[in-house]
């Protein structure tokens, strides 16, 4: 037999004032996994979070960690026996204990009865020598490994972390980010972390589950999530994106760029045709004539440049096409600095295009 999801909740619903904040979410999380809750400002993370950790009570649902109940109609147990550890934004370290207190501060018997386990977490963290040190000496990074090992002490055997990384230097945060994955994979937690911002979410988690206004509206792996949308707002909240609007005719849409299928949309039905600016296809003018239509690529259109910027790592160009109704920015790696009212053909890749009905 499988053993059970570590994490596992199913139709949690949570209301305040008549207003339903988290709305029927379901996910599970395995041992060793980072489960990302995704969403803008206000959708229902923390309150999610705050659910699982058990400090919040659901309307409906269910919360079970190693397939035990731990929340529904007729249970709930109370935080401290969850097995869930906790790591937020304000991870305030206790300023008057020293690091080794710090870390033991979840353990039986403070850091006299737990060296071992506190000295080889420290090690874990390159923490070693800061044993002694007390908060105010530690830098901002610093501080916040000795939180993450304060709550992986216990062993717990969730983590739940909300928005961890946001109060940090910009330039540490990538480094910490792995640094906490390593460890957190090697512990075997499962963990699930709530952030606001796309790029953390892609970077740490093994299943993103991206929530708007209360519900989870898709998730998976980060890859599926980038690459099969379900919808443009999904699509959009992962990179800038070009939005195209054509008419269905036949389970077709016809645009300057050719057409594009829309499958399963009804004749008359008005389509979006969404692509990132990393996968506009760019092709110098030649006396007038553009490449000839591929299957991979649909017809050319001609458009002039308006502006280019070089951006650093890439440079970012906004067109306009040549009939003036469609605009579209198109990113190309490197220095590309074309000058205004260049001419250019640029064609739209069939394979990363999303075509979805108008809503
Ligand atoms: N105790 C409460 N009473 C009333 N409304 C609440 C309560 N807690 C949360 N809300 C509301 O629920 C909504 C979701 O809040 P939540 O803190 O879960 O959002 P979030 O996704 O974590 O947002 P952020 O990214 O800004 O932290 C918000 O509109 C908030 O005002
Ligand atoms: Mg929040």
């Amino acid at each position: 037999m499988t053993a059970p999801p570590r994490l596992e909740v199913q139709s949690l619903t949570r209301s305040f004032n008549g207003q339903a904040v988290v709305e029927n979410v379901s996910f599970s999380v395995e041992a060793g996994q980072v489960a990302c809750l995704l969403g803008p400002s206000g959708c229902g993370k923390s309150t999610t979070l705050r659910l699982v950790a058990g400090v919040d009570m659901p309307d409906s649902g269910h919360i079970l960690v190693d397939g035990k109940t731990m929340c529904d109609a007729a249970t709930h147990v109370p935080p401290e026996r969850r097995s869930v550890g906790l790591m937020f934004q304000d991870f305030a370290l206790f300023p008057h204990l020293p690091v080794s207190e710090n870390v033991a501060f979840g353990l039986k018997g403070g850091f006299s009865a737990n060296r071992d386990r506190v000295r080889e977490l420290l090690a874990r963290v390159q923490m070693s020598s800061h044993i002694d040190s007390y908060p105010h000496q530690l830098s901002g990074g610093e501080q916040q490994r000795v939180a993450l090992i304060r709550a992986l002490a216990p062993q717990p055997r969730i983590l739940l972390m909300d928005e961890p990384f946001s109060g940090l230097d910009e330039r540490l945060r990538d480094g910490i980010r792995d640094e906490t994955l390593a460890l957190l994979k090697e512990e075997g937690t499962a963990v699930l972390l709530v952030t606001h911002e796309p790029d953390e979410a892609m970077r740490m988690a093994d299943q993103i589950l991206l929530m708007r206004r209360g519900r989870i509206v898709q998730q998976g792996a980060p890859y599926n999530l980038y690459n099969a949308p379900v919808d443009r707002e999904a699509a959009g909240f992962f990179s800038d994106i070009n939005i195209l609007t054509g008419k269905v005719q036949g389970a077709l849409t016809n645009t300057p760029f050719g057409e594009f299928l829309a499958p399963g949309v009804a004749d008359g039905q008005e389509v979006e045709i969404v692509i990132r600016p990393q996968h506009l296809k760019i092709d110098f003018d030649r006396a007038g004539r553009g490449p000839a239509p591929t299957a991979e690529n649909g017809s050319a259109a001609l458009a002039r440049v308006r502006r280019a910027r070089f951006l650093g790592r890439e440079s970012l160009v906004e067109f306009i096409t040549d009939n003036g109704e469609i605009t579209l920015n198109a990113t190309v790696p490197g220095v590309f600095l074309p000058s205004a009212d260049t001419p250019m053909w640029l064609m739209l890749r069939r394979d990363r295009v999303f075509v979805f009905p108008k809503k």
